[in-house]
Protein backbone atom coordinates (compact mmCIF):
# COMPACT_ATOMS: atom_id res chain seq x y z
CA UNK A 1 0.00 0.00 0.00
CA UNK A 2 1.47 3.52 -0.90
CA UNK A 3 2.05 5.60 2.29
CA UNK A 4 -0.13 9.39 2.65
CA UNK A 5 1.77 11.43 2.31
CA UNK A 6 1.74 15.41 1.95
CA UNK A 7 3.94 16.31 -1.13
CA UNK A 8 1.60 14.29 -3.55
CA UNK A 9 3.88 14.55 -6.74
CA UNK A 10 4.24 12.62 -9.74
CA UNK A 11 6.00 9.56 -7.58
CA UNK A 12 2.57 9.41 -6.10
CA UNK A 13 0.87 8.90 -9.34
CA UNK A 14 3.39 5.88 -9.96
CA UNK A 15 2.46 4.29 -6.71
CA UNK A 16 -1.54 4.88 -7.35
CA UNK A 17 -1.21 2.95 -10.94
CA UNK A 18 0.83 -0.06 -9.65
CA UNK A 19 -1.38 -0.18 -6.80
CA UNK A 20 -4.60 -0.06 -9.05
CA UNK A 21 -3.27 -2.90 -11.42
CA UNK A 22 -2.06 -5.01 -8.15
CA UNK A 23 -5.28 -4.60 -6.53
CA UNK A 24 -7.14 -5.61 -9.80
CA UNK A 25 -4.41 -9.06 -9.76
CA UNK A 26 -5.21 -10.05 -6.00
CA UNK A 27 -9.33 -9.27 -6.48
CA UNK A 28 -9.46 -10.70 -9.50
CA UNK A 29 -11.31 -8.17 -11.05
CA UNK A 30 -11.19 -8.01 -14.85
CA UNK A 31 -10.92 -5.29 -17.18
CA UNK A 32 -13.05 -4.97 -20.04
CA UNK A 33 -11.81 -6.83 -23.12
CA UNK A 34 -12.03 -3.99 -25.36
CA UNK A 35 -9.70 -2.05 -22.77
CA UNK A 36 -7.46 -4.72 -22.51
CA UNK A 37 -6.91 -4.91 -25.98
CA UNK A 38 -6.53 -1.32 -26.11
CA UNK A 39 -3.96 -0.98 -23.20
CA UNK A 40 -1.99 -3.79 -24.61
CA UNK A 41 -1.64 -2.17 -27.97
CA UNK A 42 -0.64 0.93 -25.99
CA UNK A 43 1.85 -1.01 -24.39
CA UNK A 44 3.35 -2.27 -27.57
CA UNK A 45 3.63 1.71 -29.38
CA UNK A 46 5.18 3.31 -26.51
CA UNK A 47 8.05 2.81 -24.04
CA UNK A 48 6.79 5.35 -21.74
CA UNK A 49 6.16 4.73 -17.78
CA UNK A 50 2.77 6.57 -16.42
CA UNK A 51 4.40 8.83 -15.05
CA UNK A 52 6.33 9.94 -18.59
CA UNK A 53 3.11 10.14 -20.24
CA UNK A 54 1.84 12.47 -17.49
CA UNK A 55 4.52 14.79 -17.76
CA UNK A 56 4.39 14.69 -21.15
CA UNK A 57 0.78 15.17 -21.29
CA UNK A 58 1.12 18.17 -18.80
CA UNK A 59 3.97 19.42 -20.15
CA UNK A 60 2.04 19.99 -24.03
CA UNK A 61 -0.52 21.04 -22.13
CA UNK A 62 1.07 23.98 -20.31
CA UNK A 63 2.82 24.65 -23.55
CA UNK A 64 -0.47 25.01 -25.37
CA UNK A 65 -1.57 27.39 -23.13
CA UNK A 66 1.39 29.53 -23.60
CA UNK A 67 0.28 29.61 -27.44
CA UNK A 68 -3.25 30.79 -26.24
CA UNK A 69 -2.17 33.88 -24.60
CA UNK A 70 0.22 34.59 -27.13
CA UNK A 71 -2.59 34.16 -29.57
CA UNK A 72 -5.13 36.61 -27.71
CA UNK A 73 -2.99 39.14 -27.49
CA UNK A 74 -3.07 38.85 -31.47
CA UNK A 75 -6.64 38.58 -31.85
CA UNK A 76 -7.23 41.39 -29.35
CA UNK A 77 -5.81 43.79 -31.93
CA UNK A 78 -9.15 43.23 -33.37
CA UNK A 79 -10.35 46.07 -31.22
CA UNK A 80 -8.22 48.57 -32.40
CA UNK A 81 -10.41 48.05 -36.37
CA UNK A 82 -9.00 46.82 -38.91
CA UNK A 83 -5.98 48.60 -39.23
CA UNK A 84 -4.72 46.78 -35.68
CA UNK A 85 -5.37 43.33 -36.55
CA UNK A 86 -4.67 43.39 -40.55
CA UNK A 87 -1.47 44.98 -39.60
CA UNK A 88 -0.74 42.38 -37.46
CA UNK A 89 -1.39 39.78 -40.27
CA UNK A 90 0.55 41.30 -42.31
CA UNK A 91 3.31 41.40 -39.75
CA UNK A 92 3.19 37.54 -39.28
CA UNK A 93 3.46 36.88 -43.07
CA UNK A 94 6.82 38.42 -43.70
CA UNK A 95 8.45 36.34 -41.53
CA UNK A 96 7.21 33.03 -43.49
CA UNK A 97 10.10 30.88 -41.39
CA UNK A 98 9.39 31.64 -38.24
CA UNK A 99 5.31 31.31 -38.08
CA UNK A 100 6.17 27.85 -40.43
CA UNK A 101 8.56 26.75 -37.27
CA UNK A 102 5.45 28.15 -34.79
CA UNK A 103 3.26 26.36 -36.37
CA UNK A 104 5.25 22.90 -36.48
CA UNK A 105 6.21 23.01 -32.89
CA UNK A 106 2.43 23.83 -32.11
CA UNK A 107 0.65 21.15 -34.03
CA UNK A 108 3.35 18.52 -32.62
CA UNK A 109 2.49 19.82 -29.03
CA UNK A 110 -1.26 19.20 -29.95
CA UNK A 111 -0.86 15.76 -31.15
CA UNK A 112 1.49 14.82 -28.33
CA UNK A 113 -1.21 15.79 -25.95
CA UNK A 114 -3.63 13.47 -27.76
CA UNK A 115 -2.11 10.82 -27.90
CA UNK A 116 -0.63 10.72 -24.30
CA UNK A 117 -4.36 11.85 -22.87
CA UNK A 118 -5.76 8.74 -24.83
CA UNK A 119 -3.16 6.62 -23.40
CA UNK A 120 -3.55 7.93 -20.11
CA UNK A 121 -7.28 7.85 -20.43
CA UNK A 122 -7.60 4.20 -21.43
CA UNK A 123 -5.11 3.03 -18.61
CA UNK A 124 -7.11 4.63 -15.90
CA UNK A 125 -10.13 2.88 -17.08
CA UNK A 126 -8.42 -0.51 -17.63
CA UNK A 127 -7.85 -0.42 -13.64
CA UNK A 128 -10.79 0.01 -11.03
CA UNK A 129 -10.33 2.82 -8.47
CA UNK A 130 -8.31 1.31 -5.38
CA UNK A 131 -7.37 3.45 -2.11
CA UNK A 132 -5.45 6.22 -3.21
CA UNK A 133 -1.90 7.31 -2.68
CA UNK A 134 -3.01 11.14 -1.38
CA UNK A 135 -7.20 10.90 -1.41
CA UNK A 136 -7.41 14.75 -1.63
CA UNK A 137 -5.86 14.65 -4.54
CA UNK A 138 -8.03 12.15 -6.16
CA UNK A 139 -11.35 13.79 -5.87
CA UNK A 140 -12.85 13.44 -9.18
CA UNK A 141 -15.11 16.03 -10.24
CA UNK A 142 -17.92 16.15 -13.31
CA UNK A 143 -15.20 18.49 -14.73
CA UNK A 144 -11.85 16.10 -14.20
CA UNK A 145 -13.88 13.01 -15.50
CA UNK A 146 -15.05 14.96 -18.35
CA UNK A 147 -11.54 15.82 -19.67
CA UNK A 148 -10.81 13.18 -22.27
CA UNK A 149 -15.21 14.61 -23.78
CA UNK A 150 -14.32 18.43 -23.41
CA UNK A 151 -10.49 17.50 -25.00
CA UNK A 152 -12.25 16.27 -27.94
CA UNK A 153 -14.47 19.32 -28.51
CA UNK A 154 -11.95 21.54 -28.18
CA UNK A 155 -10.22 19.28 -31.16
CA UNK A 156 -13.55 19.70 -33.02
CA UNK A 157 -13.44 23.29 -32.79
CA UNK A 158 -9.65 23.63 -33.86
CA UNK A 159 -10.87 21.87 -37.32
CA UNK A 160 -13.56 24.00 -37.67
CA UNK A 161 -11.27 26.97 -36.82
CA UNK A 162 -8.81 26.52 -39.08
CA UNK A 163 -11.00 25.16 -41.92
CA UNK A 164 -12.78 28.83 -40.91
CA UNK A 165 -9.69 31.27 -40.28
CA UNK A 166 -6.58 30.09 -41.63
CA UNK A 167 -7.21 27.57 -44.87
CA UNK A 168 -10.46 29.59 -45.07
CA UNK A 169 -12.38 26.72 -47.30
CA UNK A 170 -15.42 27.05 -44.98
CA UNK A 171 -16.36 30.26 -46.40
CA UNK A 172 -14.81 31.44 -49.64
CA UNK A 173 -16.75 34.12 -50.46
CA UNK A 174 -16.04 35.99 -47.37
CA UNK A 175 -12.83 34.82 -46.97
CA UNK A 176 -9.30 37.10 -46.45
CA UNK A 177 -8.21 35.53 -49.31
CA UNK A 178 -10.67 37.79 -51.30
CA UNK A 179 -11.67 40.60 -49.36
CA UNK A 180 -9.08 43.84 -49.53
CA UNK A 181 -8.60 46.65 -46.65
CA UNK A 182 -8.50 49.52 -48.26
CA UNK A 183 -4.25 49.50 -48.72
CA UNK A 184 -5.06 46.53 -50.85
CA UNK A 185 -3.88 44.20 -47.80
CA UNK A 186 -5.61 40.61 -47.21
CA UNK A 187 -8.60 41.42 -44.82
CA UNK A 188 -8.69 38.91 -42.19
CA UNK A 189 -10.74 41.97 -39.97
CA UNK A 190 -13.82 41.52 -41.90
CA UNK A 191 -13.36 38.23 -42.52
CA UNK A 192 -13.63 37.88 -38.71
CA UNK A 193 -16.31 39.82 -38.59
CA UNK A 194 -18.73 38.43 -41.21
CA UNK A 195 -17.69 35.40 -39.51
CA UNK A 196 -19.37 36.25 -36.37
CA UNK A 197 -22.42 37.91 -37.72
CA UNK A 198 -23.30 34.31 -38.33
CA UNK A 199 -25.39 33.12 -35.37
CA UNK A 200 -24.39 29.45 -35.65
CA UNK A 201 -20.39 30.03 -36.35
CA UNK A 202 -20.78 32.28 -33.06
CA UNK A 203 -22.81 29.47 -31.22
CA UNK A 204 -20.48 27.31 -32.76
CA UNK A 205 -17.37 29.23 -30.83
CA UNK A 206 -19.22 29.91 -27.68
CA UNK A 207 -19.90 25.86 -27.24
CA UNK A 208 -16.04 25.17 -27.84
CA UNK A 209 -14.26 27.97 -26.01
CA UNK A 210 -16.69 27.08 -23.03
CA UNK A 211 -15.19 23.33 -23.38
CA UNK A 212 -11.65 25.04 -23.39
CA UNK A 213 -12.13 26.74 -20.05
CA UNK A 214 -13.55 23.45 -18.46
CA UNK A 215 -10.39 21.69 -20.05
CA UNK A 216 -8.41 24.29 -18.43
CA UNK A 217 -9.52 24.46 -15.12
CA UNK A 218 -9.12 21.08 -14.51
CA UNK A 219 -5.84 20.88 -16.57
CA UNK A 220 -3.59 23.66 -15.58
CA UNK A 221 -3.40 22.31 -11.66
CA UNK A 222 -3.39 18.63 -12.77
CA UNK A 223 0.00 19.47 -14.85
CA UNK A 224 1.08 21.48 -11.69
CA UNK A 225 0.46 18.63 -10.01
CA UNK A 226 2.40 15.87 -12.39
CA UNK A 227 5.35 18.33 -11.89
CA UNK A 228 5.10 18.62 -7.92
CA UNK A 229 4.41 22.39 -8.15
CA UNK A 230 1.81 21.78 -5.82
CA UNK A 231 1.59 20.52 -2.26
CA UNK A 232 -1.47 19.48 0.19
CA UNK A 233 -0.88 22.89 1.31
CA UNK A 234 -0.74 24.87 -1.99
CA UNK A 235 -3.25 22.64 -3.54
CA UNK A 236 -6.47 24.52 -3.16
CA UNK A 237 -4.72 27.97 -4.29
CA UNK A 238 -3.69 26.36 -7.26
CA UNK A 239 -7.36 25.24 -7.91
CA UNK A 240 -8.46 28.62 -7.72
CA UNK A 241 -6.14 29.95 -9.89
CA UNK A 242 -6.13 27.82 -12.48
CA UNK A 243 -10.07 28.32 -12.72
CA UNK A 244 -8.98 32.08 -12.35
CA UNK A 245 -6.74 31.84 -15.72
CA UNK A 246 -9.76 29.54 -17.15
CA UNK A 247 -11.94 31.96 -16.84
CA UNK A 248 -9.78 34.81 -18.18
CA UNK A 249 -9.23 33.22 -21.06
CA UNK A 250 -12.59 32.16 -21.43
CA UNK A 251 -14.06 35.98 -21.38
CA UNK A 252 -11.40 37.58 -23.49
CA UNK A 253 -11.64 35.03 -26.36
CA UNK A 254 -15.63 35.40 -26.06
CA UNK A 255 -15.15 39.34 -25.80
CA UNK A 256 -14.44 38.96 -29.73
CA UNK A 257 -17.61 36.87 -30.87
CA UNK A 258 -19.82 38.57 -28.58
CA UNK A 259 -18.66 41.70 -29.57
CA UNK A 260 -19.02 41.32 -33.16
CA UNK A 261 -22.38 39.57 -32.79
CA UNK A 262 -24.13 42.14 -30.76
CA UNK A 263 -22.55 44.60 -32.76
CA UNK A 264 -20.44 46.45 -31.09
CA UNK A 265 -17.79 45.50 -33.19
CA UNK A 266 -18.50 46.62 -37.21
C1 LIG B 1 -12.69 34.12 -30.72
C2 LIG B 1 -11.58 33.51 -30.67
C3 LIG B 1 -10.58 33.37 -31.79
C4 LIG B 1 -10.35 34.17 -32.89
C5 LIG B 1 -11.03 35.47 -33.29
C6 LIG B 1 -9.27 33.57 -33.62
C7 LIG B 1 -8.74 34.06 -34.81
C8 LIG B 1 -7.82 33.41 -35.60
C9 LIG B 1 -7.39 33.84 -36.91
C10 LIG B 1 -7.86 35.12 -37.64
C11 LIG B 1 -6.48 32.95 -37.38
C12 LIG B 1 -5.73 32.97 -38.73
C13 LIG B 1 -4.43 33.72 -38.57
C14 LIG B 1 -3.73 33.84 -39.91
O1 LIG B 1 -3.51 32.82 -40.56
O2 LIG B 1 -3.39 34.97 -40.27
C15 LIG B 1 -6.35 31.92 -36.36
C16 LIG B 1 -5.50 30.84 -36.43
C17 LIG B 1 -5.37 29.87 -35.44
N1 LIG B 1 -6.07 29.79 -34.28
FE1 LIG B 1 -7.45 31.10 -33.62
N2 LIG B 1 -8.85 32.45 -32.96
C18 LIG B 1 -9.64 32.27 -31.84
C19 LIG B 1 -9.57 31.26 -30.90
C20 LIG B 1 -8.69 30.21 -30.94
C21 LIG B 1 -8.58 29.18 -29.94
C22 LIG B 1 -9.42 29.11 -28.67
C23 LIG B 1 -7.59 28.33 -30.34
C24 LIG B 1 -7.07 27.11 -29.66
C25 LIG B 1 -7.82 26.26 -29.01
C26 LIG B 1 -7.08 28.84 -31.60
C27 LIG B 1 -6.09 28.24 -32.33
C28 LIG B 1 -5.64 28.69 -33.57
C29 LIG B 1 -4.59 28.04 -34.33
C30 LIG B 1 -3.81 26.79 -33.92
C31 LIG B 1 -4.41 28.79 -35.50
C32 LIG B 1 -3.41 28.55 -36.64
C33 LIG B 1 -2.23 29.45 -36.39
C34 LIG B 1 -1.40 29.57 -37.64
O3 LIG B 1 -1.85 29.21 -38.71
O4 LIG B 1 -0.28 30.06 -37.53
N3 LIG B 1 -7.77 29.97 -31.94
N4 LIG B 1 -7.17 32.22 -35.30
Amino acid sequence: MPTMTNECTAVTTSAKWITKKRTMAETGVKPKPVAQTAAALIQVTTFANPVTKKMMMGGTGLALIAFLFIHLLGNLSLFAGSGGLNTYAQFLHTMPVVVWVFRFVIALMFILHVWYAIQVTIENRTARPVDYACRSYQKSTLISRSMIWTGLIVAGFLIYHLLHFTLQSLYPDTSAAVLRDSLGRPDVYRMVVLGFQNTLSSLFYLTGLLALAFHLSHGIHSALQTFGLATQRTLPIKIRAAFIIAGMLFFAYTSIPISIFVGAVK
